[in-house]
C-alpha cells in the first residue's frame, strides 16, 4: 500500500512508471504554503462548526502553522509517495500530531482542496506583478522627466517618419503597462474566490461553512459547487494578463536592441545590465532585452497550453486539470524574473543625444513643409505633392532638407519665402504640434501629470 491515499481499494501498489507521470509533487509542492494557510481556515471551520471538537481544530492549527514553519524554513522533505503537495502536508501532520490529524479532510476534497491553492497562488502573483509593473512605469516616467528635451525619430514600416520627445515615446510604454495593471488588478479579483466546501464536486452531508473559510482567507465564497472545482478562469484571466504585458515589454525590448545596436546608436546600456561575447572582445550584448522578447513567445504558449487543456473537459475534476499549473508557475516566473530587472536597466541607460537628434531630422521633417503650406491656404494634397517633389531634389542634389538652399524652396513654392526660421529642426516639428495628446512639450507635460496621478493613486 506503501502509504498512499487511496489505498483502501487497492491490492497493489502503482508501478514505479505511472506513480511518476501521475505525481505533481515535484513542482506543485511550490503551492505548499497556501495549501497549509487553507488547511487552516479549514480546520478553524471544522472546529467552528462543531464538526470536529473545539480541541481537535486546535491541535490541526497548531500542527500546520508547525509544518507552515518547516516549509517556510526550507526544511520541509516530501517524496514521490507522496504524489502531490496535499497528502505531503497531510502526511507531516500526522506525524506531528498524530491521528487527529486524520480528521482535517472531513467535508473537503482535494478537488476543492487544490482549486483553492490556485486561487491563492494566483492571488499573490497577480499582486506581485502588479508591482513589477507599477515600478516599470515609475521607472519609464523618471526617465521621461529626465530627458525632457531629446528628441528621437518616430518611426512607421521602420522608416523614419516624424520627430518626437523621447519622453513621448517612453510614456506611450507607460499607457500600455497602465492597461496591463487594470488587466492584473481584474485577475485578482477573479482568483479572490474560495472553492473550499465545494468537496469533491456536488458538495457534503457535513455541515460545512464556505463563508466563514473564505472570510477567513479574505476571498468570496464560491456559488455553484460544481463550477467551483471545475473552472480555471482565474488562471486564465492571469496567463492572459501576463500574454498581453509579455507582448508590450517584448516590444519595448525589441526597441531598445534597435536603439542599443550600432546601426541605429541612440543608446547605451549600463554594463550591469550588459553581456560580452566569449570570443568577440568588442561586444556589449542586450540580452535582457532580447530574453524579454523571447519570454513573449512563452507566455502566449503557457496561455494557450491551459486554454487547449480546459477546452475538451467535462465539468468536473479530471486528472487534466493536473496540468494546469507548470504553465502558471512558468508565466509568472518569467514575467517577474523580467520585471525584476527591467526598471534598474530603464533608469541606468545612458541616451545619445546628437545620434537621436540627427536621426530625427533630415525627410523625417517634411510633413511639417507640407503641413506649413496646408497652413498658408495650399490644398494638403497639393502641398504634399510640392514636398515630394522637393524630396526627390534633395535627393538628386545630395543634401537634407535642411540644407535645401533657399532657391531652391523658393522654386518649390513661393510659400516657402515666409519659412520660420527654426521650424525646419526636430525640436521645432515637436514644437509646432497642437493638437491633445500629441508630442508637443506641453501636451508632454500633460501626460507626465496624468502619469504621476495615476501612480499616486495606485
Ligand atoms: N495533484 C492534483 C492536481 O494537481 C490534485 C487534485 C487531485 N484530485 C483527484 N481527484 N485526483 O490537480
Amino acid at each position: 500500500e506503501k502509504g498512499h491515499l487511496w489505498g483502501g481499494r487497492f491490492g497493489s501498489g502503482p508501478a514505479e512508471a505511472f506513480e511518476r507521470l501521475n505525481a505533481s509533487i515535484p513542482f506543485d509542492i511550490r503551492l505548499a504554503p497556501y495549501d497549509v494557510r487553507g488547511s487552516i481556515a479549514h480546520a478553524r471551520m471544522l472546529g467552528e462548526v462543531g464538526i470536529i471538537s473545539r480541541e481537535e481544530a486546535e491541535a490541526l492549527v497548531g500542527g500546520l502553522e508547525a509544518v507552515l514553519a518547516e516549509i517556510e524554513a526550507g526544511e520541509f522533505e516530501w517524496t514521490l509517495t507522496d504524489e502531490d503537495v496535499h497528502t505531503a502536508v497531510e502526511r507531516r501532520l500526522r506525524e506531528k500530531v498524530g491521528e487527529v490529524a486524520l480528521k482535517l479532510h472531513t467535508g473537503r476534497s482535494r478537488n476543492d482542496q487544490v482549486a483553492l491553492d490556485l486561487h491563492l497562488f494566483c492571488r499573490d502573483a497577480a499582486e506581485r506583478i502588479r508591482d513589477g509593473v507599477l515600478d516599470t512605469m515609475l521607472a519609464l516616467v523618471q526617465v521621461a522627466e529626465r530627458h525632457r528635451d531629446l528628441v528621437i525619430p518616430g518611426y512607421t514600416h521602420l522608416q523614419r517618419a516624424q520627430p518626437l520627445l523621447l519622453a513621448h515615446h517612453l510614456l506611450a510604454h507607460f499607457w500600455a503597462l497602465g492597461r496591463d495593471l487594470r488587466r492584473l488588478e481584474a485577475a485578482r479579483e477573479a482568483a479572490n474566490v474560495s472553492p473550499l466546501g465545494a468537496a469533491a464536486l456536488g458538495g457534503t452531508p457535513h455541515p460545512v461553512d464556505p463563508a466563514f473559510t473564505a472570510a477567513e482567507l479574505e476571498m468570496e465564497p464560491f456559488v455553484n459547487s460544481l463550477d467551483a472545482v471545475s473552472e480555471r478562469d482565474f488562471a486564465l484571466d492571469l496567463l492572459y494578463a501576463c500574454a498581453v504585458l509579455g507582448v508590450h515589454l517584448s516590444r519595448m525590448g525589441e526597441e531598445w536592441v534597435l536603439w542599443t545596436s550600432q546601426e541605429f546608436g541612440f543608446a547605451e546600456l549600463d554594463d550591469a545590465y550588459s553581456s560580452g561575447s566569449s570570443i568577440m572582445p568588442q561586444k556589449k550584448n542586450p540580452d535582457a532585452y532580447e530574453l524579454m522578447r523571447g519570454k513573449a513567445g512563452r507566455l502566449i504558449g503557457d496561455l494557450n497550453a491551459l486554454l487547449v487543456v480546459l477546452k475538451g473537459l467535462p465539468l468536473g475534476y479530471s486528472k487534466d486539470l493536473q496540468e494546469d499549473k507548470e504553465p502558471l508557475f512558468d508565466a509568472v516566473d518569467g514575467v517577474l524574473a523580467v520585471l525584476d530587472v527591467l526598471p534598474g536597466m530603464l533608469r541606468t541607460a545612458r541616451f545619445r543625444r546628437e545620434r537621436m537628434e540627427r536621426a530625427a531630422g533630415g525627410f523625417a521633417l517634411a510633413t511639417e513643409l507640407a503641413d506649413f503650406l496646408a497652413m498658408r491656404g495650399v490644398p494638403f494634397r497639393e502641398a504634399h505633392r510640392v514636398v515630394g517633389r522637393l524630396v526627390r531634389r534633395c535627393e538628386e542634389l545630395g543634401v537634407s532638407l535642411e540644407e535645401v538652399p533657399r532657391e531652391e524652396l523658393a522654386a518649390a513654392h513661393p510659400a516657402f519665402g515666409g519659412l520660420p526660421e527654426g521650424l525646419l529642426t526636430p525640436r521645432g516639428s515637436v514644437a509646432g504640434k497642437k493638437s491633445p495628446g500629441s508630442t508637443s512639450p506641453a501636451a508632454v507635460e500633460e501626460q507626465l501629470r496624468r502619469a504621476r496621478e495615476l501612480l499616486e493613486t495606485r
